[in-house]
């Protein structure tokens, strides 16, 4: 069934008969719809472990926006209470008990997804009934690096400086630290694929605060185990997307996936002509166009359009998440903007 979805085709650089295109946090606040059903399960980590009202604001973008893709609502953080991280959100996420010392690291469990995350299956079993068959389901998980900034920081931050503390001064700590995460993420990614992800991609959002050397030496392996791991090879698409990862284009096709996820700083031609021989490329609207005139929402999408030309390997994309200003109507204009302008005659 999955080698109908346009999203797969293109995933694979099989033959297309348009561009597809979903975006990054179409299931938010920059929806009324969700901000409604979200109230309804009380708050965002509620609303997460509400099978059927996860259910439904993952499908809302569907049904509003017209997307090709149907991305499972949760957030990468949420398989860490599974090894022991108490989370909250406010709406940024919180860990009152973060990862500091060797004695936590030992004391981080990896879990049977099944029993920690039960809801992220049974979300996905909803949404294969739900949304059947007219996209594909998109499944996902934050990449080991990303998800070691949050537990070690507990919380967000700009520099992530008690992470870069400990990755720099307790290399063989951190490394701990890392297998651990591996071990969790390949799991939990393929309990998704068991459950109905017909595509996943792997977040890491922070990796690209990393030089080249450090990235080979802290995230590189891990990530590489990831995608070797992972169940669906040839039929269920696997994403590796770094924000700020320009520097980092060689190492992400790579590292097993296959589609590069890009962000907007890059050049869509320069990451193709450097990489598109390897790999598919998603990407790479700036967010940021979508607060101007649908008029320039067209003509930018034409110009990224132009930049990767006919050929198939490309799934459009914003080049990071959807701001919650953004009115609806403006990623609406984004999407159906693809949708004409993508046509291959
Ligand atoms: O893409 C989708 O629509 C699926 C859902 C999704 C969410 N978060 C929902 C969410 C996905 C794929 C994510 C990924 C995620 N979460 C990342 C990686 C992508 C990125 O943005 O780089 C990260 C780093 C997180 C961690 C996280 N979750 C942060 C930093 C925040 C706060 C954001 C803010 O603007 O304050 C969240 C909360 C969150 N995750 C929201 C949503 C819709 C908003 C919370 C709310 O509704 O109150």
């Amino acid at each position: 069934m999955s080698n109908e979805h346009l999203i797969i085709n293109a995933a694979y650089k099989r033959p297309i008969e348009r561009t597809p295109v979903w975006a990054m946090r179409q299931a938010g606040r920059y929806l009324a719809e969700y901000r409604e059903t979200r109230a309804k399960a009380g708050n965002f980590l509620a609303l997460c472990k509400n099978v059927e009202l996860a259910a439904e604001v993952s499908i809302q973008p569907l049904d509003l926006i017209g997307v090709d893709g149907v991305i499972m609502f949760s957030d990468i953080l949420t398989p860490l209470e599974g090894m022991g991280l108490e989370l909250s959100f406010n709406p940024s996420p919180k860990f009152a008990n973060p990862i500091r010392t060797q004695a936590d690291i030992d004391n981080l469990k990896t879990p049977d997804p099944d029993e920690s995350t039960p809801y992220v299956g049974k979300i996905l079993n909803l949404l294969q009934k739900e949304v059947a068959g007219r996209v594909p389901i998109i499944g996902f998980c934050g990449a080991p690096f990303t998800l070691a900034c949050y537990a070690v920081e507990g919380q967000g931050s700009k520099l992530f400086s008690k992470t870069k503390s400990m990755f720099f001064d307790q290399p063989a700590m951190a490394h701990q630290l890392m297998e651990k995460l591996t071990t969790m993420t390949i799991d939990y990614l393929n309990y998704q694929i068991e459950n109905g992800a017909q595509m996943v991609q792997m977040f890491d959002t922070w990796a690209g605060t990393l030089s080249p050397d450090d990235f080979d030496q802290f995230v590189f392996p891990y990530v590489q185990r990831i995608f070797a791991g992972l169940k669906g090879k040839g039929t269920v698409p696997q994403v590796y997307y770094i924000n700020g990862g320009s520097h980092l284009l060689s190492r992400m096709a790579d590292s097993g996936c296959d589609v590069v996820g890009l962000d907007w700083m890059c050049d869509l031609k320069e990451a193709k002509d450097l990489i598109g021989h390897k790999v598919a490329l998603q990407g790479n609207l700036d967010p940021n166009i979508l607060f101007a005139n649908q008029g320039v929402i067209r003509s930018k999408v034409k110009s990224l359009l132009d930049k990767f030309g006919p050929e198939s390997g490309h799934i459009f994309n914003l080049g990071h998440g959807i701001d919650k200003e953004v009115h609806p109507d403006h990623l609406r204009a984004m999407v159906n903007a693809v949708k004409e302008m993508s046509v291959r005659t």
